[in-house]
């Protein structure tokens, strides 16, 4: 590694602000790589001093890492801390409370989807909140290993029972609350789920979304399929459904099966507010969470206490830099890994103050963002690309209404973030002081894993610049070669750090077939990568068949099999196209059946279709009739063809392999330009 620019006068390089290496953790780049260089070459003694931090019912004794990753040995698995015994949830809050006196610090404010609903919320109201819920879980039947699903807006009982499950050693398993009943319901059976957690309903932006409707149809999906796991469904009453009296209550008509539903309200509130949580070893699972495969069907990710506890938290501190004046925000919502590790667990453990948000940017304004940062002298900001973008569109003067002078730094995550949005976020909204953390990881790695730190690393617009400390990235070639200096290729991982993944939920196979199969001995993330003369990490996209829509993963064979569920498709190919909010956008190819037309009422079906099968994220932008679709000889879609055609590249690269070429040039001549 060298400092950046020095090879290249010429290259656009912004330098760490004098300000905040004053007193950062990690204050200049020598810091960094004394730090880096010990974390690789004494992980056993790096982790022990971060261990050193929090509390251990059974100390850390014997080796803290353990792990294979080689697949053509026996069994690729990764063990940290084995043997120790801890809770996560007495970490982020009693430590917090008892130890470090923080028990009249704010941990939340919580800001709703209306402006002027909030809630403040201390360290020892959260504390007493999250005790009710164990307490009123473990009435309801829950113990030790069970899975509770959680499907619930941003709301404060959200975390309260993520939390709540922590603390009993019950494996969470939360469902973003946009994702459709089937989605929910496939979910609610992989993981076996006894208990769901839900909400009656809620607003995003103007929208109403009857959340007690979808999770009944839901649980009737898993009765069908003769899989109803589900005997307990705790129902929160929404904030908004309260104060707006009984017209919206009468609108959402809950649905009640007084078999199975309780309210949150009488079992919560009346619980007692403590509860002794439940030692766990440090490789107990604390929760699932479910991402696409390439398969379609989703992958339980599977993550333990101890691990996660000191990798979120580390990470946390030092790529955020936190100190405890901040006041930190993470727009993310905690159904995504972001919102687990960067809204909960990282910032708890280290007794953070952060704005909790149920809204969306643009309402009822689309200064809403810049308006909540006022408000509350947020310091931290963490946001997605696809946001940035969104909000650009609206040019400056939103922003000027409001005081961002509290900023110090700003983060981004979910997808690669284009040089002008960067910029952008740099100048409009950081005023060129606050260094911009390009923060790359996935739900699998559990905390951030290629990023720079704020007061150390000299940034580039677009790059993730450089490794977190444990992390030992490489780059292969199709062959598995190992390629030195300037290079592109597959990214991949040497060795495990301790908030990897454990598994993919009762699917050993999986695990290893999808992320170490391809290369023995490395963790494969399935993006690509580029790393320049300074020894800078640049991530290129996925290169494998997933699609990156608005920073959230979608499979292209996820979003085929709903097409396909249509009655008038005989086959779907779905493939990626630009977009220049979202980042990616779907466009779908469908053959009919019966020559059929695809006309607007079709087209309005296959949408609904995708909808009810995934949920709205995975709309299709463009839907393009496709009499056939080219393939190879050996009958396989070639892919790369339809995305080119859907990109308008004329170049359509070599065709030889393809069995007919006519097809290329019918659906050259009918490309949508529009989307649907
Ligand atoms: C992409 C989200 C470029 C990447 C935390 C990864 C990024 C996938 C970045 C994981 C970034 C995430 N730059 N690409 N800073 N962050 N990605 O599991 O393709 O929802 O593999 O986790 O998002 O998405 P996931």
């Amino acid at each position: 590694m060298v400092v950046p620019g020095q090879q290249d006068p010429e290259e656009k390089i912004f330098l760490p602000p004098e300000d905040l290496r004053a007193n950062a953790h990690v204050p200049d780049f020598n810091s960094y790589l004394t730090l880096y260089k010990q974390s690789i070459e004494e992980p056993e003694e790096f982790w022990r001093n971060v261990a050193e931090e929090f509390y251990w019912q059974e100390p850390p004794s014997g080796q803290m890492l353990q792990y294979n990753f080689d697949v053509t040995k026996d069994g690729v698995y990764i063990k940290f801390m084995e043997g120790a015994k801890t809770n996560m949830c007495y970490n982020v809050l009693d430590r917090n409370v008892l130890d470090l006196k923080l028990g009249e610090k704010v941990a939340y404010h919580w800001e709703g989807n209306s402006p002027g609903h909030r809630l403040t919320i201390t360290y020892s109201q959260l504390l007493k909140q999250v005790c009710r819920c164990a307490n009123a879980l473990k009435q309801l039947g829950v113990k030790k290993g069970d899975r509770v699903a959680i499907y619930l807006p941003m709301i404060p009982e959200l975390v309260y029972s993520m939390l709540a499950c922590a603390r009993i050693g019950a494996v969470h398993s939360i469902v973003f609350a946009g994702f459709s009943s089937e989605s929910l319901a496939e979910r609610i059976m992989d993981a076996q789920c006894n208990v769901l957690v839900t909400a009656d309903g809620v607003y995003r932006g103007e929208k109403l979304i009857n959340l007690k409707q979808i999770s009944n149809e839901a649980l009737e999906y898993c009765r069908e399929k003769g899989s109803l796991t589900v005997q307990k469904c705790l129902v929160v009453k929404h904030y908004a459904f309260r104060i707006n009296g009984n017209d919206t209550c009468n609108k959402l008509q809950t649905p009640w099966n007084a078999d199975c539903d309780v309210w949150w309200d009488e079992v919560v509130e009346s619980a007692s507010d403590e509860c002794i949580p439940e030692w766990l070893d440090a490789e107990d699972p604390l929760f699932i969470l479910y991402t696409s495969g390439s398969t379609g069907k989703p992958k339980g990710v599977l993550h333990t206490v101890a691990g996660y506890l000191l990798y979120t938290s580390l990470t946390f501190k030092y790529v955020f830099d936190h100190h405890h004046d901040d006041v930190y925000w993470c727009t993310a919502d905690i159904g995504w890994i972001t919102g687990h590790s960067y809204i909960t667990y990282g910032p708890l453990a280290n007794g953070a103050t952060s704005v909790l948000f149920e809204g969306i940017p643009v309402y009822p304004h689309v200064g809403r963002f810049w308006e909540i940062i006022e408000k509350y002298r947020v310091s931290k900001f963490y946001t997605a690309p696809t946001a940035i973008r969104l909000l650009m569109k609206y040019g400056r003067e939103p922003l000027q209404k409001f005081d961002l002078s509290s900023l110090r730094v700003l983060g981004t995550v979910g997808e690669p973030i284009n040089p002008e949005a960067w910029l952008w976020y740099h100048d409009a909204v950081g005023h060129g002081r606050c260094p911009v953390v390009d923060t790359f990881w996935q739900t699998e790695t559990g905390g951030h894993v290629l990023t720079p730190l704020p007061a150390a690393t000299a940034l580039k617009p677009g790059s993730a610049t450089l490794p977190f400390f444990g992390v030992l990235p490489c780059i292969l070639n199709e062959h598995g070669e190992e390629l030195e200096g300037e290079a592109e290729g597959y990214l991949v991982f040497r060795k495990p750090w301790p908030g990897i993944m454990r598994g993919v939920y009762g699917n050993q196979e999986r695990f290893e077939n999808t992320y170490f199969k391809k290369f023995p001995g490395f963790y494969v993330t399935g993006d690509g990568c580029r790393r320049d003369k300074d020894g800078y990490y640049w991530i290129t996209g996925r290169i494998d068949d997933m699609l990156n829509v608005s920073g959230h993963l979608l499979s292209t064979a996820e979003v085929e099999a709903a097409l396909s569920e249509h009655s008038a498709v005989a086959e779907a190919a779905v493939v990626s196209r630009p977009h220049t909010v979202k980042g990616e956008c779907l466009y779908c190819f469908v053959t009919l059946k019966d020559c059929r037309e695809l006309n607007h009422t079709l087209m309005e079906e296959l949408k609904r279709k995708v909808r009810e099968k995934i949920g709205p994220i995975a709309t299709p932008d463009f839907i393009q009739n496709a009499p056939a679709l080219p393939k190879t000889r050996s009958g396989k879609i070639m892919r790369r063809v339809l995305r080119q055609i859907a990109r308008n590249e004329k170049d359509l690269g070599d065709l030889s392999t393809l069995a007919d070429p006519k097809v290329v040039e019918v659906l050259l001549s009918q490309r949508c330009e529009a989307a649907a």
